[in-house]
């Protein structure tokens, strides 16, 4: 019997992560009969490349889905609230990489190393939301260790790229870059500060709690994508001037003993997660070694000596390919071959 071919669309083809889902749709040899490449208008009559072929950029309409099987979103949220609808209407499976639904709870949240059983409930809305990338990342080490052991509570800090903002973000810190290092004053429209040679402790909009919007996605969607609404979870996001891959600082307790040593054996076997963490030979998980890269690094393992059951560890990931296109593909080869 030949393999299942299905209908795949990318909406948001001309963005950074749609770029991406392009080419990983490509890497992995995806059974894509053929391939629909929509953005917004200003696109259209744009050619990109698939498979050595140049396919033209349609725009997205609520009639784009016709004969669509799969249609992979990253075009931003109000467009994935508006469209994806209209796609599933259709009898298409949409696979969103915005927040906008996230937190249904008819739409299930996946990272396939976690909850692939999950794609299971694309029947509900025709809709699997793809999480936000700094809670792939970290779900994807901890989700072992918490079976194991137990996770009570988690710390998060994050380090991370501009091109989880998009394409205008990556053009802006090499611009800004670019101008200081001439002694010109740079132009400032992406973000509320300048993000050349700085720290901007504010992604996403801040919510009543004084939390940021990103701060609280990682805090619900560990949640929901663990199925346990028992762990605790805190954390501070931060934007740094880095091009590609988003760092953690990551902080557990757990409710059972565990020492360094076991979770770095336990990492070290772990689907999609590369143990990096040789101090002595100064090896440890660094953006620009992730960049590019499918698994996410881990290192810095070692014991929080500051209560009886805590570890801390350092986590780094493409934000693009694991934190964003790569986990979107990885869902839908599981709902081609177990689910379609
Ligand atoms: P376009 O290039 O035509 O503006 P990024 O996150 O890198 O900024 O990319 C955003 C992606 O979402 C782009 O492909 C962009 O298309 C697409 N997009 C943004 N707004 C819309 C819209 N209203 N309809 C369709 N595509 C959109």
């Amino acid at each position: 019997m030949g393999r299942k071919m299905v209908n795949v669309a990318v909406a948001g083809a001309t963005g950074a992560v749609g770029n991406q889902m392009i080419a990983c749709l490509e890497e992995c040899d995806f059974p894509a009969q053929s391939i629909k490449l929509l953005a917004s208008s200003r696109s259209v009559g744009k050619k990109l490349r698939f498979k050595g072929n140049e396919i033209a950029v349609e725009e997205l309409t609520e009639n784009s889905f016709k004969e669509i099987d799969i249609a992979l979103f990253s075009a931003g949220g109000g467009t994935s609230k508006t469209f994806a609808p209209f796609a599933a209407k259709d009898g298409c499976v949409v696979i969103d990489n915005s927040s906008a639904w996230r937190m249904d709870p008819d739409v299930p949240l996946v990272v396939p190393e976690v909850n692939p059983h999950a794609i299971a409930q694309h029947t509900n809305k025709g809709i699997i939301a793809n999480p936000n990338c700094s809670t792939i990342q970290m779900v994807v080490p901890l989700c072992p260790i918490h079976k194991q052991y137990s996770i009570k509570r988690i710390v998060v800090s994050t380090y991370q790229a501009v091109s989880g903002t998009g394409k205008k973000a990556i053009d802006e810190l090499f611009d800004q870059t670019r101008a200081l290092l001439n002694f010109q004053d740079p132009e400032n429209n992406v973000y509320p500060h300048r993000i050349a040679f700085n720290c901007l402790p504010h992604i996403d909009v801040f919510q009543d709690n004084g939390y940021t919007k990103e701060e609280m996605k990682m805090v619900n969607e560990t949640r929901k994508i663990f199925e346990d609404e028992t762990i605790a979870v805190t954390a501070t996001t931060v934007r740094v001037p880095v091009f590609y891959s988003h760092s953690e600082s990551v902080n557990i307790e757990t409710r059972q003993h565990v020492t360094a040593q076991q979770v770095r054996d336990l990492l070290a076997k772990t689907p999609g997660v590369k143990v990096v963490d040789d101090p002595a030979g100064n090896a440890y998980p660094l953006a620009i070694d992730a960049a590019g890269k499918d698994e996410t690094l881990v290192g810095r393992i070692r014991q929080d000596e500051s209560i009886d059951n805590g570890i801390n560890m350092w986590v780094v990931a493409d934000n693009i390919r694991k934190g964003a296109a790569t986990n979107a593909v990885q869902i839908a080869q599981l709902l081609v071959s177990k689910y379609l």
